[in-house]
């Protein structure tokens, strides 16, 4: 699972396909220094990569099939918009978003990672949800519901990275990383957001 990245349905990383993003590496850069992220971090990050990647399909069925599933108003935007299951949707976003999890942790955070935080936080807007499956299902994801939910990715994802008997500085430390890594990219979506559609009509 995952060796290929190629082999998931659209998942474009660092091809042609995708935009530049408006957020440059400048701003990366300050976003870096006002979470604290360091190469320690980046060196946590990587042993996370490690420790998650024969995990991460089970990460996301803990987090989708688990919890969003079981919140209505989260649940929705994976299905019909009557509210009917939408199968491949859910399996062909799973994959990215198990890809997404070794992003995080194993790639380089240059140019192409930037343009790439851009195109997933647009998947997730009125501007390019549901186009890369082709499904007809909520138009967005409010932004508010994403930076509420990542509560639930840093609890949920600690004991994984406990799960391969690593110290508990050690545990500590990638899971320190992994908050920063996310802090990093909601506010990276954030710019996303407040650009795309009305004004603030995503949130
Ligand atoms: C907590 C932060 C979140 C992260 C890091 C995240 C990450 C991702 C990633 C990586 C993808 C695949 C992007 C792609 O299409 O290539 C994705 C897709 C998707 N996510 Fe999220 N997600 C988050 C929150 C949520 C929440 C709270 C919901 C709704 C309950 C949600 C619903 C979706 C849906 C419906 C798609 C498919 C989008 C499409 O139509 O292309 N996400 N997410």
């Amino acid at each position: 699972m995952n060796s290929n990245a190629n082999d998931i349905s659209g998942y474009t990383y660092g091809t042609p396909a995708i935009a530049v993003s408006s957020a440059t590496l400048n701003d990366l850069q300050r976003l870096k220094t006002s979470v604290g992220f360091t190469e320690d971090d980046e060196r946590s990050l990587l042993l996370a990569g490690f420790v998650l990647k024969d995990d991460v399909e089970r990460i996301v069925k803990h987090w989708r099939a688990n919890i969003i599933a079981g919140i209505p108003h989260l649940a929705k935007h994976s299905r019909n918009l009557d509210g009917s299951p939408s199968p491949d949707y859910l399996a062909r976003s799973n994959r990215r978003f198990e890809q997404w999890i070794i992003d995080t942790c194993t790639r380089t955070y240059d140019q192409d990672w930037l343009n790439y935080q851009q195109e997933i936080a647009l998947r997730h807007t009125s501007v390019k949800k549901n186009q890369t499956d082709n499904v007809v299902s909520t138009p967005y994801v409010p932004y508010s519901d994403i930076v509420a939910f990542v509560a639930v990715l840093n609890e949920t994802i600690k004991p994984y990275l406990a799960a391969k008997g690593h110290t508990e500085s050690e545990v500590s430390s990638m899971h320190k990383a992994w908050i920063k890594s996310m802090h990093i990219q909601m506010a990276l979506w954030s710019k996303t957001y407040m650009e795309s559609g009305e004004h603030g009509k995503e949130w």
